[in-house]
């Protein structure tokens, strides 16, 4: 009996699973298992015998049903054991990006919101205007009646009306000028504004887009002078580059101001670099002037009382000089790599106190 014991004692704890611990289970204690035979052998035993072994055989059937529970039991510990060592999954791992995580602000809407707060600071509201306009806006109220030359220069972009409506909006604008008109008509004098906007014009190199942006300053009082254009861009200009930047005026012709002069700011190249606000070059980056009084009268303000000055500035062309941005069409290629390279973070908005470079 105690051969029996070991025997099965030693399979069960073999098992390697349920099936195989229930062929033991069959094969020791089942109806027609070793145990029951012995059991049946009971009867030919004299009750001598039968006392000592009857009990003997009851116990060796409890011990092996109980080890077979037991390892039952271990058996399923086991597999539940490797279920939690298989199936583990770390909650705590970071979630996986979907697409490529956040975009970013193109550096003409940074440059805009930059430029917006130096202006803010200084008195001046944001104006805007229609992107396609009229003849009347783009050119007749700022001075280019149809014969000027200037409109040939322009390389504008016209539009067919269907309707053949002569008067409606007809001009992709080729510049920010006509909003100065619009926003005279609709708020009178005195008045300080800027509008940045996109402007078309067709051209197409590395500093040229068919699109590209501007912003257009004005400011109407009783008493504006050149002096004041020049002190305002200056202050402009050290705020935007974050260094004291000297203007040089020269001076140049455009239809609506009267005197003209094209504005550049002070540089350096030093190896190939571009330093604004240091050395002794010059760099072109607007067009500005007294506003001629007949674009104010063109807007509806009598120009004996008011007078002022306006400016035109690429916003494109600033954003490349201050962010080093060698090549403007990249700049509407919306090329992924660029726009992660030169992008900006979202919702981290340029003003004064907080710093305007990122
Ligand atoms: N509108 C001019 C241009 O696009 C720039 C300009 C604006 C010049 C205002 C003078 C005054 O070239």
């Amino acid at each position: 009996m105690d051969d029996l014991k070991a025997k099965y004692l030693g399979q069960i704890a073999d098992a390697a699973d349920e099936s195989a611990l229930e062929t033991i289970r069959v094969t020791a204690v089942g109806k027609k298992g070793e145990v029951a035979l012995k059991m049946r052998e009971l009867g030919k035993m004299t009750p001598e015998e039968r006392q000592v072994a009857g009990p003997a055989l009851n116990a060796l059937k409890d011990e092996i049903n109980s080890a077979i529970v037991a390892k039952r039991a271990g058996l399923a510990d086991a597999a539940l054991d490797e279920r939690l060592r298989t199936e583990w999954l770390d909650v705590t791992l970071p979630a996986r990006q979907r697409g490529h995580g956040q975009g970013t602000m193109h550096p003409v809407s940074q440059v805009t919101e930059e430029l917006t707060a130096i202006f803010a600071e200084m008195g001046f509201a944001v104006a805007e205007g229609p992107r396609i306009d009229t003849d009347w806006y783009n050119f007749d109220a700022l001075n280019i009646p149809s014969h000027h030359p200037a409109r040939a220069e322009m390389d504008t972009f016209y539009m067919s009306r269907a309707d053949g409506d002569n008067r409606a909006p007809n001009v992709l604008r080729t510049h920010t000028s006509p909003v100065q008109i619009r926003t005279m008509e609709a708020k009178g004098a005195p008045l300080r504004i800027i509008c940045p906007g996109g402007v078309y014009r067709a051209d197409y190199d590395q500093t040229h887009t068919p699109m590209f942006h501007q912003v257009e300053g004005l400011a109407l009082d009783r008493d504006i002078s050149m002096a004041n254009l020049k002190w305002t861009l200056e202050e402009f200009f050290s705020a935007f580059f974050e260094i004291d930047v000297k203007t040089r005026f020269r001076a140049s012709h455009f239809p609506f101001t009267e005197p003209s002069a094209e504005v550049d700011i002070q540089c350096s190249w030093v190896d190939g670099q571009l330093r604004i606000g240091e050395g002794d070059g010059w760099m072109e980056v607007l067009g500005s002037g007294m506003v001629h009084p007949s674009v104010i009268a063109a807007g509806g303000i009598d120009p004996e009382e008011w007078q002022g000055f306006a400016f035109g500035m690429g916003i494109d062309r600033i954003a490349m000089l201050k962010y080093g941005i060698p090549d403007l069409r990249a700049f509407f290629d919306s090329d992924l790599r660029w726009l992660r390279h030169y992008g900006f973070a979202s919702l981290d908005m340029p003003n004064l106190h907080g710093g305007l470079s990122r």
